[in-house]
């Protein structure tokens, strides 16, 4: 039995074989209809999400699968007091698979100790995101046709942007990769992420201030939202919450086949001007999400 707390929990050869399949359900959806009839998906989900909890629960019906879950804390026991270990005991005897959203850093890795269904990560504080960066991989090969060679630029939350940190974890194991980490001194990346996964690597970055600077040299951009939900203080996130807006023509200064990308949602931070340039493709991206996330619970439940 495997979980997926983080990235790199799958090898980089398991993870081509993830978005190879996830090709092959994009081209032949029909074929995998029914391949997790009579199994069951839990999605639970402490912290709010459109994306992720949907999507998973899109992908476990495409397969044929059912599905269960609460969207909220308040709508389950944790409301009581519950802990993510003795809920994973119990969501163990309901469905074959879960997939779990915690504000608190490590939670689901905490659940996958107790678990004895496949745990999958579905995002945990300000810490990881997985199976977004396997959608975002699976967006950037498809599109791109490769995910070596290339330079990748983050824009604006580095410091709290789980998304982010998964990304650069994983595109960290391909050749070539080079990053421009664009953000105010106050939201730069992690030192763990700096240190043990760039500097560790030898992987090349700056970290700059300025998106417009940064754009001719860039294959894709990722741009990100300021969180409110991770500051601690309202007149900080006031401040920088507008501090990097991509619009129409920010986007002369691109090349002509650079990527934007964005996990949404979005506030501000993308100018709805941007949206019908074809260079634009987040929502692609998030449609991206369901095919990855089919197959990555095929193989977690091995079926096939
Ligand atoms: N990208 C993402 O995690 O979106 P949601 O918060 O809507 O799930």
């Amino acid at each position: 039995m495997r979980h997926i707390i983080s990235p790199t929990d799958l090898t980089v050869s398991e993870l081509s074989g993830l978005l190879e399949l996830a090709e092959e359900i994009i081209e032949s959806p029909k074929k995998y209809a029914d391949v997790c009839h009579g199994k069951k998906m839990a999605t639970l989900f402490y912290e709010p999400s459109t994306r992720t909890r949907l999507s998973f629960e899109a992908a476990m019906l495409n397969l044929g699968g059912s599905i269960l879950g609460f969207s909220s804390a308040d709508s389950s026991s944790a409301s009581k007091g519950e802990s993510v270990a003795d809920t994973i005991r119990v969501i163990s005897s309901y469905a074959d698979i879960c997939a779990i959203r915690h504000p608190k850093e490590g939670a689901p890795l905490v659940a996958s100790l107790h678990s004895s269904i496949p745990v999958i990560n579905a995002g945990d504080g300000g810490h990881n995101h997985p199976t977004q960066t396997f959608t975002d991989l699976l967006t950037i090969k498809n599109l791109k046709g490769r995910l070596n060679h290339l330079t990748v630029g983050f824009c604006g939350d580095l410091k709290f942007g789980r998304t982010v940190h998964s990304l650069i974890n994983a595109l960290a194991r391909y050749e070539n990769i080079k990053f421009v980490l664009i953000s105010p001194e106050e939201l730069r990346i992690p030192n763990y992420i700096r240190e043990e996964v760039l500097e560790a690597n030898n992987i090349p970055y700056v970290e700059v201030k300025s998106l417009e600077n940064s754009m001719p040299e860039l294959d894709i951009l990722y741009m990100t939202r300021v969180q409110r939900e991770r500051f601690f203080n309202e007149e900080d996130y006031i401040r920088l919450k507008d501090i990097y807006v991509l619009d129409a023509k920010k986007m002369t200064y691109a090349k002509e086949d650079m990527l934007v990308l964005h996990p949404l949602p979005r506030v501000n931070e993308i100018s709805t001007d941007v949206d019908d340039d074809p260079r634009a493709v987040y929502f692609k991206q998030a449609q991206f999400g369901v095919y990855v996330r089919m197959a990555l619970i095929m193989k977690l439940l091995e079926v096939m």
